[in-house]
């Protein structure tokens, strides 16, 4: 009987030492240490001996068995221990490696000028106003000096929304929001947005773009005032170089009203393929505010008086960069937008 002691114990080491993972520990486990084990088994039977037997076999047994148990005890804690260096290595990470660079984004070149043209008004005092994109009638035209029969309602062609407001086909609607909330005090405002015309797209033309208006009032403003302010912003935007000059036009809500060239970015006036060989590149119209305009908006024109101006934001852009497709500005072809 201790013989079998011997040999189920040796047999059980053995068998241990192929052991190198927990599911092959546990099956040791069952073989060796659990109910149906041979061990086990042989504990079980100790009353089936011969008295005198008995004590000695049963020491033996309980001897065997804690050899085992402290086996199997240690070998989980090798492999315990094995698992977890295994894990280190696999996973260890190597921190001299260098990083992966992300891809930042970059902002839109619309984004980006309107940015630079709040600098340049910003520093002339001039603040950022926000007025909506869906506009009355009464404030896109009627408050503007073009009442329903005005002929100069045909300049702009208006998207219409079923509630019967419209798209803002300008910028200056919010002239009037302005100089109501502002009034008894003097404005000097930029109003950056959106306009929409009900236009054929083209090359040339989108239905959607950007105008930054401008609008002083105060008390003694003068056409040299408004013609200050552009030489400087061209000067700003465009470059030391510039010179600007005005044009006679018309514009309802503005007395006089004046285009605003400067001299060509590319050639310096000298004419070139960009200012298809005038020398000039418009851009801006504006013009005095016109009294209507000024009492709509709670200033009296006898005591007060203003300028306003609304500049395009691509037009000019493409002039700068060569691009020859205004559509580029809304397509969100990553190739166009990183370029700048
Ligand atoms: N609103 C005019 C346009 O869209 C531009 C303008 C603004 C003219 C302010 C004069 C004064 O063409």
């Amino acid at each position: 009987m201790d013989n079998h002691l011997d040999t189920i114990q040796a047999e059980a080491l053995v068998a241990l030492e192929s052991v190198h993972d927990q599911d092959a520990l546990r099956a040791w486990y069952a073989a060796h240490l659990a109910k149906k084990s041979p061990l086990m088994i042989a504990l079980g039977d100790l009353g089936k001996l011969p008295k005198e037997q008995r004590a000695e076999v049963g020491r033996r047994a309980n001897e065997a068995k804690r050899a085992l148990e402290a086996a199997y005890a240690e070998r989980e804690q090798a492999i315990q221990a094995e698992t977890l260096a295994r894990a280190l290595q696999e996973n260890a990470v190597d921190v001299t490696l260098p990083g992966r660079r992300p891809r930042p984004g970059n902002l839109h070149i619309s984004t980006k000028t309107l940015r630079h043209i709040y600098q340049v008004f910003g520093e002339m005092g001039f603040q950022v106003y926000e007025a909506p994109d869906v506009e009355t009638d009464e404030l896109n035209f009627g408050l503007l000096n073009m009442p329903s029969y005005h002929p100069a309602r045909d300049m702009w062609d208006t998207f219409w929304l079923d509630s019967g407001a419209l798209l803002r086909t300008h910028t200056s609607p919010g002239q009037i929001r302005a100089m109501r909330e502002m009034y008894p005090n003097p404005v000097r405002v930029i109003l950056p947005g959106k306009c929409y015309r009900y236009e054929q797209i083209t090359a040339r033309s989108e239905h959607q773009f950007y105008q930054i208006e401008g609008l002083a009032v105060g008390h003694g403003i003068t056409l040299a005032d408004l013609k200050g302010t552009m030489l400087n912003a061209a000067r700003r935007l465009y470059g030391a170089d510039r010179i600007v000059r005005f044009r006679g036009s018309y514009f309802p809500f503005t007395e006089p009203s004046v285009e605003v060239d400067m001299n060509c970015i590319l050639c310096d006036g000298a004419g070139c393929r960009v200012c298809k060989y005038t020398g000039w590149l418009e851009i801006a119209g504006s013009g005095m505010v016109h009294p209507v305009v000024l009492r709509n908006g709670g200033y009296d024109p006898d005591e007060w008086s203003g300028f306003a101006f609304g500049m395009g934001l691509e037009r000019p852009l493409m002039l700068k960069y060569g691009i020859d497709d205004i559509r580029y500005f809304y397509g969100n072809d990553l190739r166009f937008l990183r370029q700048f």
